[in-house]
């Protein structure tokens, strides 16, 4: 496997490798260290089908059961370790302007890491094109939370340290104006808590665990807790920390939610963009659940 970076932070290029046959152990562990150091590895000129990407992920850790839509007549696309991040309805065509999978999903475009709204968050996700728009567009931002956390100032480092965020779905689809979820779907995503500050464990850096799934800080008032988190998002998102992938046919990217935050960027919603994602689930909550920390 031969790495080149992408990117004088993070995230490379790892060409030289087939990740869709059975890997060897050294391979895996040279993945993993690949990851430790730039959080984004983009594969090039993959053949990947969906059963080989879960078992590719799967070497990983994990995966999580994608979120179900509780919809009267709603037959999801993909299996159900398979995220759909298409623009696609069941039969393959581009969804309605107005349906409520695409409504829902312009909160990808959104800075966000995927999964901190549930209580085990994700730790990589894996991202499989298929069908990239005609027109272009739809490149994939990443931008790297373990950089931006160095170049706080001590006070600021000082005064988030202990900061627990309540993170919920809700609150990034809110931003946006969609509010239209059932009582299924309220149920089952109740708000949880997150850290704000992490030390990932593969490189022992810290790292800012931000997301607009992220709606308050513990022990803050709203607005404070609120304002705190664009201010540090602002900080983090600013172009020297950012990489754009613009995506070619055959690309398979993986990223470390754990130091990343990333978006989607706009591509016309009537040319078909077929993109397929598995996650693999971390193992314990970023909180610890028996010593609850507090702001101040
Ligand atoms: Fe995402």
């Amino acid at each position: 496997m031969k790495i080149t970076p992408l990117h004088p932070l993070f995230a490379a290029e790892a060409t030289g490798i087939d990740i869709s046959v059975d890997l060897t152990p050294d391979q895996i562990a040279e993945i993993r260290e690949a990851m430790d150091t730039y959080a984004v590895l983009a594969f090039r000129e993959q053949t990947i089908d969906d059963a080989r990407q879960r078992r590719f992920s799967e070497y990983f850790g994990p995966l999580e059961t994608s979120r179900k839509l509780h919809r009267k007549g709603y037959v999801p696309r993909l299996d159900t370790k398979m995220s759909d991040i298409s623009n696609l309805d069941e039969t393959g065509r581009p969804l309605a302007k107005d349906d409520f999978r695409l409504l829902n999903m312009y909160a990808n475009r959104l800075w966000h890491t995927d999964s901190s709204f549930k209580r085990i968050p994700a730790r990589y996700s894996v991202l499989a094109a298929h069908v990239l728009p005609r027109g272009g567009g739809g490149n994939t931002e990443f931008a790297d939370m373990r950089a931006a956390y160095d170049d706080l100032d001590g006070a600021t480092k000082a005064r988030i340290e202990n900061y627990v965020c309540i993170h919920s779905i809700m609150n990034s689809r809110e931003r946006l104006g969609y509010t239209d979820f059932d009582e299924g779907e309220r149920t089952g995503l109740s708000p949880v808590r997150q850290v704000l500050v992490r030390t990932h464990p593969g490189s022992q850096r810290k790292s800012l665990y931000l997301a607009s799934h992220a709606g308050s800080i513990e022990g803050l008032p709203v607005p404070e807790g609120r304002m705190t988190l664009i201010d540090l998002t602002e900080h983090a998102t600013q172009p020297k920390y950012v990489y754009s992938h613009a995506w070619r046919p055959g690309d398979v990217v993986m990223w470390d939610n754990r130091c990343t935050m990333h978006r989607g960027r706009w591509h016309d919603p009537g040319d078909i963009r077929d993109m397929r994602r598995t996650t693999v689930s971390d193992e314990i909550p970023t909180v610890s659940e028996d010593a609850p920390r507090r702001a101040g």
